[in-house]
């Protein structure tokens, strides 16, 4: 059985200021970020969307085989919990290159971080900390003081990007 990292941030105590400057760096080097419902909530942008999670999934550990087309929209897009001013997305010269997807869950009481991505040429650069830095943006704008997430115990990269945000492991 897989022993989960569940790991959860206090939206309050983020320090925007000391990770703005990956969302500067970023926008310097030609990256734009955006959300689906601005870009627009259209087949064709959904579809954009399925082939970047697709393609970062594949290196999640353990990850099994990814949702079809079908499966991705009907159990990931057309759910209640699925907004698309929650999904951060960082393009570069028309190219969707990452992502960060949130859903907010008031039976819980908090919002959960679904998936955030970033294509392999463009890692290591602090994209990720620019897409999450506005992901919880989002969540606090909501009203939501709590984001959740869990990852494979060997998925090393996301859990050390959660733990540099100030993710800390959840309580129980
Ligand atoms: C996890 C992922 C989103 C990180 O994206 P990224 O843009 O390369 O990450 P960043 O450059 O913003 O790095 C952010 C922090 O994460 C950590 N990190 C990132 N890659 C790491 C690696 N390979 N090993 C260890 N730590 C790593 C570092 O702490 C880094 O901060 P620092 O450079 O200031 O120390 C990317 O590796 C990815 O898309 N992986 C596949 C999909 C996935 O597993 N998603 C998470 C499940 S939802």
């Amino acid at each position: 059985m897989v022993d989960w990292v569940r790991l959860e941030l206090d939206v309050a105590g983020f320090d925007d200021a000391a990770f703005e400057p990956y969302l500067g760096r970023a926008r310097a080097s030609g990256v734009e970020f955006s959300t689906l419902a601005e870009l627009g909530d259209t087949p064709e942008h959904r579809r954009a969307l399925y082939d970047l999670n697709r393609t970062c999934s594949a290196d999640i550990p353990e990850r099994g085989e990814f949702y079809t087309y079908e499966a991705y929209v009907a159990q990931r897009i057309e759910v209640p919990s699925f907004d698309p001013a929650g999904v951060i997305l960082a393009t570069r010269e028309g190219e969707w290159i990452g992502m960060s997807s949130t859903s907010l869950q008031p039976a819980k009481g908090l919002a959960f971080s679904e998936m955030t991505g970033v294509l392999a040429p463009y890692r290591g650069r602090g994209l990720s900390l620019a897409l999450k830095l506005l992901a919880i943006r989002f969540v606090r704008a909501a009203g939501y003081g709590r984001l959740a997430t869990f990852h494979h115990p060997r998925n090393a990269s996301a859990i050390a990007m959660n733990r540099r945000l100030g993710f800390a492991d959840q309580a129980g």
